[in-house]
């Protein structure tokens, strides 16, 4: 584990309680995953998935991110940490506190930002994608841009839309979960719009989009373990394994576990 996931995990364990969710991975071993515990949603990205943050701000150093759908926090510390420590002047997240008790994870957001010192660079806010994108944006274009706010057919494609008019040349888009619906039909609208989308076999699946053909060169070369035009898969895998662990979740609540 590196010293921004260290420093993220540690500070939000003494913030609030927090349960594992898919401690192996999901669609592929990574993991684990996090949720405010009692409440299903909203799920952080996994531990591994921030490692491919950790790599891609190290080796692109992004000066500028923006990141749609924050939770409690998780990836927003984290990619602010990293960045912090490569040369990053700010990140913002925009949330609209829609999942589980949005407001309660919005403030621990903040106090986890606060916490590991990144909110010099890192400004949370709240508002709706795409509508609240154009007055939530300080930068013409964003070198890093995460879209992880709500994962259905057309909402990921309108959050890409949204984005798009901040993005430069050589901005890296990533999209997380690739395996749920809506997910991989903004990366084929990426496409259509000349960006080159390499798959990475994360818990959840990572996709990361540029238009710039040297950037993708960087990019397959950070992770050669990536691959483009994967193809699109059946969701019901991925539906089955989900099911799994909400039935589980459910089931622990009902006997109190
Ligand atoms: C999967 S969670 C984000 C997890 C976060 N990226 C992390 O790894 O720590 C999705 C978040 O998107 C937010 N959300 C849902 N729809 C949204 C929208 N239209 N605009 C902004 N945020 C949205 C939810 O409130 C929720 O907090």
């Amino acid at each position: 584990m590196d010293a921004s996931l260290l420093r993220v995990i540690t500070a939000l364990n003494r913030i609030a309680e927090t349960s594992l969710v898919w401690p192996q991975g999901l669609m592929n071993p990574g993991g684990p995953h996090r949720r405010l515990k009692g409440h299903h949603y909203p799920i952080s990205i996994g531990e591994d998935e921030c490692a491919v943050f950790g790599k891609l701000v190290a080796a692109l150093r992004p000066e500028q991110a923006f990141i749609i759908g924050n939770a409690f926090g998780f990836s927003s510390a984290y990619i602010a940490d990293v960045m912090q420590k490569n040369g990053g002047k700010s990140v913002i997240s925009l949330d609209n506190q829609s999942e589980g008790d949005g407001q309660r994870a919005a403030a621990i957001a903040q106090e986890l930002s606060l916490s590991i010192g990144v909110d010099g660079i890192l400004k949370n806010k709240k508002g709706s994608s795409p509508d609240d994108i154009a007055k939530s944006v300080e930068e013409k274009t964003y070198d890093l841009i995460f879209i992880d706010g709500l994962h259905r057919h057309p909402q990921v494609t309108k959050d890409f839309h949204g984005v798009l008019p901040y993005s430069g040349p050589r901005s890296v888009i990533v999209f997380h979960d690739s395996w749920i619906v809506g997910v991989p039909e903004a990366v084929a609208e990426a496409k259509k719009a000349g960006f080159r989308c390499l798959w990475i076999p994360t818990s959840c699946e990572m996709i990361l989009a540029t238009r710039d053909p040297a950037r993708f060169d960087e990019l397959r070369a950070i992770f050669p373990e990536g691959v483009e035009d994967r193809g699109r898969r059946s969701y019901v895998y991925g539906y089955l394994l989900y099911l799994q662990e909400t039935t589980s979740f459910h089931l622990n609540r009902l006997f109190g576990r």
